[in-house]
């Protein structure tokens, strides 16, 4: 099982300044799946895309691929001898700290984990996720942001190291996502648009910085359009761009309402200082804006999940979140009906079934705003 030649080490080279090839940490992350969406989907969507299906990672979502590169680098200073006794600490809406907890749970005793979780605001099988790999599991009142002020705090002032994506290694990782995409479609990304859930930022940050870098080393010749979704309940990035002139633009966090894609849940994106840059460069480069940001509704999340999962695809609320943004941009002429779209499915339906099950009981808490509807709880024969 030699790392170099599997997953987001296929890249190596780019996980760079130095990552040995001995300290590589690899579970078997990357490499994801690109599956081309149902028939009747695309048609309803009206426009052809496919899926990347991150939920496939280990811990299950794209999170694993950062966790991979920055325990890596980890392992690299204790085999130097630079550390020991490593505590890794992140705060989480769930599904980092499944990731941190699960890679640094492969460097015990020499790393160990604690996680933040905001108190009832992760699913019961987040919460197993780092139960089981033996984490110390924090749950804070408040929401993730509270968290983040947390372990802030903690990183500034003491010795442990922050895998929140304000870690630059957990970028590196992270852009092995859009490597693969550049690969799946051989290099050619005219037409192309990527659509991804933005909570955090650091996704987004790492999805554009991969592009660039392929684009940098001549890969590419084109880079994709870029859609970044947020919920109506959680959409400081979205206001964000509101403005067109981007000298009157100013960010303004936002107080989070419960959200579906409650992994993205986030009114005060850590790494906001990052996407502006690297918006602005991204477009720069291109000649052209490329980068946009839509909103959604919590309603048209679940129903697009729902229709998704009808059709043959185990996407989460995120993956819901992402497909209605894509409609929101079609309708918007965000994007034009002949491009072709990548999804990214963020995480595995699994780990947000509750909602789920919330949508067919109907008993979603009225501040959600959803209700199911007749033809996706009904009537399962009517697709779409
Ligand atoms: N989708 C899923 C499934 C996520 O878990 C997250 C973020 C996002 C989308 C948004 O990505 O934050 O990079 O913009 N989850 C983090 C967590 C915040 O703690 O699990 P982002």
């Amino acid at each position: 099982n030699i790392p170099a030649l599997n997953g987001i080490y296929r890249y190596h080279e780019l996980i760079g300044p130095v990552l040995p090839l001995d300290a590589a940490v690899f579970l078997g992350e990357g490499h994801t799946p690109v599956v081309e969406a149902n028939a009747r989907l695309q048609k309803k969507a009206g426009i052809r895309f496919y899926f990347k299906n991150d939920g496939q990672n280990p811990s299950a979502s794209f999170k694993d691929r950062g966790m991979a590169s920055a325990l890596s680098y980890i392992r690299y200073l204790l085999q130097q001898g630079y550390v020991s006794d490593v505590l890794a600490v992140c705060a989480s809406t769930g599904d980092t700290s499944a990731a941190a907890a699960l890679y640094a749970s492969f460097l015990h005793p020499d790393v160990k984990s604690a996680v933040l979780l905001p108190h009832k605001r992760v699913t019961p099988q987040q919460l197993s996720q780092p139960l089981g790999s033996g984490a110390m599991v924090f749950e804070v009142p408040g929401v993730f942001d509270d968290c983040m002020k947390i372990v802030e705090h903690l990183s500034e002032h003491y010795n442990v190291a922050l895998l929140n994506s304000k870690n630059a290694w957990r970028i590196l990782g992270q852009e092995s996502y859009s490597y693969e995409i550049a690969q799946g479609f051989e290099y050619d990304m005219a037409g192309k648009a990527v659509v991804a859930p933005v909570g955090n930022a650091g996704n987004i940050t790492a999805i554009m910085s991969g592009f660039l870098k392929f684009h940098d080393l001549g890969i590419i010749e084109d880079l994709p359009r870029i859609v970044g979704v947020q919920s109506e309940h959680a959409n400081p990035v979205y206001k964000y761009y509101l403005e067109p002139d981007p000298e009157k633009r100013c960010f303004e966090p936002v107080q989070v309402k419960p959200s579906v894609a409650q992994a993205a849940m986030i009114g005060n994106p850590v790494s906001m200082p990052r996407v502006i840059r690297l918006v602005a460069e991204y477009n720069r480069r291109a000649g052209q804006q490329k980068v946009f940001v839509e909103e959604v509704t919590e309603q048209q999340i679940m129903d697009w999940q729902l229709r998704a999962n009808r059709n043959g695809h185990v996407v989460c609320t995120h993956g819901g979140e992402c497909l209605a943004g894509l409609v929101a941009a079609k309708k918007s002429g965000k994007i034009a009906a002949d491009e072709t779209a990548i999804l990214d499915s963020t995480a595995h339906a699994l780990k947000f079934a509750d909602f789920q099950q919330m949508y067919f009981d109907n008993n979603f808490p009225p501040e959600y705003g959803i209700i199911p509807r007749d033809e996706l709880v009904n009537a399962p024969e009517l697709v779409c």
